[in-house]
This record gives structure tokens, C-alpha cells and sequence, in this order.
């Protein structure tokens, strides 16, 4: 993700800083400040358990998928194909409508702003839309909801039109940010353990309910 603080680039230096500190090779690994989740997915996959945090909503809704799922829910309820099916709905260009996010952050809203094309902006709304109302009918389960949620952030991501930070668009398109948005289906990885995103808590509040936690899952370690 376009995003400052990423650490992506930094796990190999974050993976041996922990190994020469003598940390234990397994045990829980708790990401206070969770971010995109590249941190916690990391050490999900060299087999701790992870308790992951973040006061941000996009970043609670990353992590739930990442270090929460660990399998691919069937998306009975929306078509038979599973994921597959959902994303061919979802990924069908004739899905469009201008809302939310074609009013402010595309440059045909009323706002004027360059953070979508036209084309992209009408169908996240159209997308967003789609998700919302198949949740409200009881179509889908918490998982599947986020999963498409999380598939979503990470596709519009992928084709907005700014440098680094969402404080502001460019005034020249990026050759990225006009190519049709598509949803890719996310990568999901189990670990065999109980792994957790903690809904949205501020740190002070979350240590304590990371202990909470903690103790009521008899983890010592
Ligand atoms: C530099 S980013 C973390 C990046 C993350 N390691 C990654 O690779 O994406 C810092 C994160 O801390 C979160 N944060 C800042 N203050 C916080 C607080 N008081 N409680 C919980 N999260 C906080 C922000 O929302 C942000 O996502």
C-alpha cells in the first residue's frame, strides 16, 4: 500500500533485530501500531500467534483479514463460484454510480478533486455499494464482509492518484491511477494458531486488553 511508515521494506532488519535480541522463535508477537499489516502478516507466517492493533478503521479491516482469516470463506449465500464468483460480479466494469466517492474525490464530483478518475470513482461506489447491501440482506458473514472490504481498499489503492499520502491528489495523472480498478482476491495464510485484530483501540487501552486477552486465553508467552 501507498502508505508512509510501511514496513514492508523493513522486515528483514525488523526479523533480525528480533532473532539477535534473543527474542523466542515462538510465542505471541503483539503489533501495537498494526498499520497495513505487513508486519504482523510476517511474523503470522514464521508461526507466532498475533495480536495486532490500530486505531484506524482501514487498518483494523486489513489486519481482520491478514492475521484473523485463515481460510477462504465459501460466499454461499452470493453464488456458487466462492471468491471467484464474488469477484467476477464485483470486477464487472457495467457496475458503477456516482456517490460518495465520485462527488469528492473524483474530478466530475462537486468537489472537483483529481484522487479518482471519473471511471474509478463511480465504480468503488458501485463496489462499496454492492458489498454494503449484500451484508444488510445477510448475504454475507463477518469474514467474507471484510474480505471484500479489505479487497476493495487494497484495489482502490492501487489506482489513486497521489504520491505518498492521501493529504492531497496530484495535479498530473499517474499512469496507475487510469488504469480500471480491479479487485484481487486476498492472500490469506493459516498459521494453525488463534491469531487477533483488536478493534480499533487506542494504545493505552489496548495494553490493557491485550492482557485481558491474554489472560483469558491462558497465553503466557
Ligand atoms: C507507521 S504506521 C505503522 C506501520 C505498520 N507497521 C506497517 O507496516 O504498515 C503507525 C500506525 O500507528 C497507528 N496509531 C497511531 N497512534 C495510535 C494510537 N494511539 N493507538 C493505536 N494506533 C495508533 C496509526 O493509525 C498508524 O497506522
Amino acid at each position: 500500500m501507498k502508505y508512509i511508515g510501511n514496513k514492508t521494506r523493513l522486515l528483514n532488519f525488523i526479523d533480525n533485530s528480533c532473532i539477535n535480541s534473543g527474542l523466542p522463535k515462538s510465542g505471541t508477537f503483539i503489533d501495537i501500531f498494526g498499520g497495513t499489516g505487513s508486519v504482523g502478516t510476517f511474523f503470522k507466517k514464521k508461526g507466532y500467534r498475533v495480536i495486532s492493533n490500530d486505531i484506524m478503521t482501514y487498518s483494523y479491516v486489513l489486519q481482520y483479514v491478514s492475521i484473523a482469516i485463515d481460510e477462504m470463506p465459501p460466499f454461499a449465500k452470493i453464488t456458487d463460484d466462492g471468491i471467484l464468483g464474488v469477484m467476477n460480479i464485483l470486477n464487472d466494469p457495467c457496475l458503477r454510480e456516482k456517490g460518495f466517492f465520485y462527488e469528492n474525490f473524483a474530478p466530475g464530483g462537486s468537489c472537483g478533486r483529481q484522487y479518482f478518475s471519473d471511471s474509478n470513482a463511480q465504480r468503488i461506489d458501485a463496489i462499496r455499494e454492492k458489498i454494503e447491501a449484500w451484508k444488510n440482506e445477510n448475504k454475507l458473514s463477518l469474514d467474507e464482509y471484510f474480505i471484500l472490504l479489505a479487497a476493495l481498499i487494497d484495489a482502490a489503492d492501487f489506482v489513486v492518484n497521489i504520491s505518498g499520502t492521501y493529504g492531497a491528489f496530484l495535479k498530473i495523472w499517474r499512469s496507475m491511477a487510469l488504469k480500471n480498478i480491479y479487485l484481487e482476491i486476498p492472500q490469506l495464510f493459516n498459521n494453525g494458531l488463534q491469531n487477533l485484530d483488536i478493534a480499533k483501540n487506542s494504545m493505552p487501552f489496548m495494553l490493557y486488553r491485550i492482557w485481558s486477552l491474554m489472560q483469558m486465553l491462558g497465553i503466557s508467552s
